[in-house]
């Protein structure tokens, strides 16, 4: 009777903490797509519910019986049993600021007890409030305003030169850049003393987050000397929410700034968004989807903007705008949007001027123009360099910086032709106009070439802009990759691609160097990843999937720290420091990027999902046939895009010549690669051994033996991690379990029935065949 009882209790809060994350309204639909797929949409939600429901329904009893026991349980629970090991939401996220155990907090006692604040501004204040919260909460002491001079130790929180004039026997380090930090221990007026120094207050807030992180993760702060710079100036997220309320390709839930075509009155999470994003140095965030309603520049809805902005101020976080390029005519009053018409860019001008009059350190636009429906230039023959210009040169007096999708290719491609090749858009639309761009203005370049599949190639157009401004576009919500639903921790891929060599004139090129400006020595540059949380308590509608948005920050910062690192830092402070929980977690998260590729599409050749509709289940038949691009180009001799110079598309000659030389021949072209650049029979032996049909099958086995070892590897964790995130995430390992499942026999049964190649160890079952 008893564990009855508990189960029900556990199951009411699990239950419609479950239901509540699984958001799933049809959204973000391509414009011409919208009659055609809405119930294919409508179908894959329906789905995805009803598994969620069901894990539910077997778990615990109905909602009659569940309130009476639930009460009982409640007795039971206090009277009789040692009290849950916690229940959280994951609102906290990497923040949580736990309680350390007594051992370990014990290595801070000589923490000094007061802050020094030497400054008044909101960033400073958010430095100071932060710094006692977090001590507070962690260590359990309260730190005391402190008296200068100095009567005792002090934490020193400043500006390098306020610092300085404070205490002028520290040799500072020598030219910080904006937003690095000094973190030092010091002898100060006789007294032991913590500094953390920069040369501009963001830079402060970035060190007192630093010196949090280290407490919590137990790391020694005895005698710490580090300087910690950013590697570019942009790293920036940029959020896909409508004006509605509904974000696309959001799997967290409604938008925290807009509901019902207008700004939340409440905007406290806008405000908690902005402090975990300056908590891994992001400092920019564009609030509204790249399909951006030309009402977005509404006088009345920058006026409501500019509130979304003070929430950001306190946290250093630039409030940015997607815009539409036709707004001047749309919404504007004039009969016309042509960059290079006068009265349009006056327009531009005074919009600009009205937008800072209201937002002084508003960032910028951002631009999606002639791209998936969207208006841009090409309607009066005018070129991207033109439309960047005019909004370049309107934002230029007030610092604004203007961010221009390179994401522009025609959806309307003939698919019967072979030499047609989406991947080749980018470079085509952007390099003839290198150099044509003003300093302001920044080309942002998807990863790859297609659109955030699971595995791609870096995008040449990297190597292809040596002077124009560039920066990199990730994407942090799993639109291609689970959804949120299934796990899979970005970062290795993103440093595969950030330290893919595009050997640019002979030398070497990573892709973050390029990215950075570093390169090419260009004065902007940098990352920016598309984000989209949500009004989920989490978040991003599941705890374990904010290792993404923790690791593209950190990533921004420091493209060199490693995968581990990142995985291992971000599990202790969003977990604890528990061994089992934290070796676990951390291989988890390391393995499920390869586990993800090998049940949805290994050998690149693109995620095989339904490309028309939800981007989420299988659907490898949807690529074909249709001009949006994303084509494998299986038949039943063969699968793969020619890619090569010799037979195929000609991408690869978009390359450099070292870059080209990889992947054109089939000996030295990547298995991972291989059905990205070439087409090949079913029969081609790989570099592993294996013939490519072989590879799938096993392939999709093998992944969806490792999606259900996950639910084992995290039951090991029970009592270790908090019932409640315990519970939400163990079920969304069963779901995926299952539905690796699903993808396993989906492409497999495909694949067979194209190439009529049965599977070698005889595992395809009857309804695959
Ligand atoms: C993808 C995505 C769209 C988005 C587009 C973009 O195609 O599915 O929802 O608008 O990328 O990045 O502009």
């Amino acid at each position: 009777m008893k564990t009855v009882t508990l189960t029900a209790a556990r199951e009411l809060r699990f239950t419609s903490n479950v239901l509540s994350n699984s958001y799933c309204e049809p959204q973000g639909l391509k414009p011409s797509q919208k009659g055609k797929i809405s119930s294919q949409r409508s179908k894959g939600c329906a789905t995805q519910n009803r598994v969620f429901q069901q894990n539910a329904r077997e778990r615990g009893a109905g909602l009659g019986v569940a309130v009476p026991l639930a009460l009982a349980a409640v007795l039971v629970w206090t009277v009789l049993l040692p009290p849950p090991a916690g229940a959280e939401t994951g609102a906290g996220a990497w923040l949580r600021y736990a309680a350390l155990d007594a051992k370990t907090a014990k290595n801070y006692e000589n923490l000094p007890g007061q802050i020094v604040l030497l400054g008044d501004s909101a960033v400073l204040k958010s430095a100071h409030d932060e710094l006692v919260r977090g001590v507070t909460q962690m260590l359990g002491r309260t730190l005391r305003v402190g008296a200068r001079p100095f009567t005792a130790d002090a934490i020193v929180l400043g500006k390098l030169a306020d610092v300085h004039a404070l205490a002028p026997e520290l040799s500072l380090p020598r030219e910080l850049k904006p937003d690095g930090y000094w973190l030092k221990s010091a002898g100060i007026g006789g007294h032991d003393c913590l500094v953390v120094a920069a040369t501009s207050d963001r830079g402060v807030l970035y060190g007192v987050f630093a010196l949090l992180s280290k407490i919590a993760r137990g790391e020694s702060i005895a005698a710490l000397d580090e300087v910690q710079e950013p590697y570019a100036p942009i790293r920036w997220v940029n959020q896909w929410d409508n004006l509605n309320g509904r974000i696309e390709r959001g799997y967290g839930g409604p938008s925290i700034f807009f509901a019902g075509d207008w700004i939340r009155e409440d905007l406290t999470r806008a405000g908690q968004y902005a402090r975990l994003l300056a908590s891994v140095g992001i400092n920019g965030c564009a609030i509204n989807n790249v399909n951006a309603s030309p009402r977005m520049l509404d006088d009345s809805v920058l006026a409501q903007v500019s509130r979304i902005a003070d929430a950001f101020r306190p946290w250093g976080v630039q409030l940015s705008i997607s815009i539409d390029l036709s707004t001047p005519k749309a919404e504007g009053g004039l009969d016309t949007f042509d960059p290079l018409d006068p009265r349009v860019a006056e327009w531009w001008r005074k919009k600009a001027d009205e937008i800072y009059r209201l937002i002084p350190d508003f960032g910028g636009f951002v631009v999606k123009a002639d791209s998936e429906g969207r208006l841009g230039p090409s309607a009066y023959g005018r070129t991207h360099a033109d439309a960047a210009k005019v909004l370049a040169r309107a934002l230029k007096p007030h610092g604004g910086i203007v961010f221009y999708r390179a994401f522009v290719y025609n959806h309307h491609l003939d698919w019967r032709n072979l030499k047609n090749d989406r991947a080749k858009a980018a470079y085509e639309n952007f390099h003839p106009l290198d150099g044509a761009f003003d300093d302001n203005a920044i080309i942002q370049i998807k990863n790859g070439p297609i659109d955030f599949q699971v595995r791609e190639p870096a995008s040449p157009l990297f190597a292809g802009l040596s002077r124009t401004n560039e920066a990199i576009e990730l994407q942090i919500t799993q639109e291609y990759t689970g959804q949120q639903r299934h796990l899979c921790f970005l970062v290795p891929m993103w440093k595969e691609v950030l330290d893919f060599d595009l050997h640019v004139d002979d030398s070497a090129a990573p892709v973050k160097d390029l990215v950075s400006g570093r390169f090419f020595h260009r004065p902007l540059g940098g990352f920016v990843g598309v984000a989209n949380v949500g009004m989920d308590a989490n978040w991003l509608g599941s705890s374990l999937a904010m290792a993404n948005l923790y690791g593209f920050g950190r990533l921004a910062w420091d493209p060199n720290l490693s995968a581990e690192k990142i995985v291992d830092e971000w599990t202790r402070l969003t977990f604890g420091n528990d061994p089992l929980v934290v070796q676990t977690i951390t291989r988890m998260q390391l393995d499920s990027w390869h586990v993800y590729e090998s049940y949805t599409g290994p050998l690149g050749a693109g995620t095989l999902t339904n490309i028309l509709g939800n981007h989420y289940d299988p659907g490898p038949e949807s690529s074909e046939e249709n001009g949006w691009g994303q084509w494998h180009r299986a038949d039943h001799l063969g699968i793969g895009m020619d890619r090569t110079m010799a037979t195929g598309t000609g991408f690869i000659g978009q390359y450099p010549p070292a870059v080209q030389k990889l992947y054109e021949s089939l000996a030295n072209c990547p298995d991972e690669l291989l059905l990205f650049f070439h087409h090949v029979p079913y029969t081609y032996v790989l570099h592993s051994g294996k013939t490519v049909i072989q590879h799938i099958y096993d392939s999709h086995y093998e992944g969806a033996e490792r999606a259900a070892e996950f639910v084992t590897q995290w039951k090991t964790l029970k009592g270790h991690v908090d019932d409640q995130r315990y519970q939400d995430i163990l079920a969304r390992f069963e779901y995926q379990a299952e539905q690796a499942v699903v993808w396993r026999d989906a492409i497999c049964g495909w694949i067979y029935r194209l190439s009529g190649i049965p599977d070698a160890k005889g595992r395809l079952g009857r309804e695959q065949s």
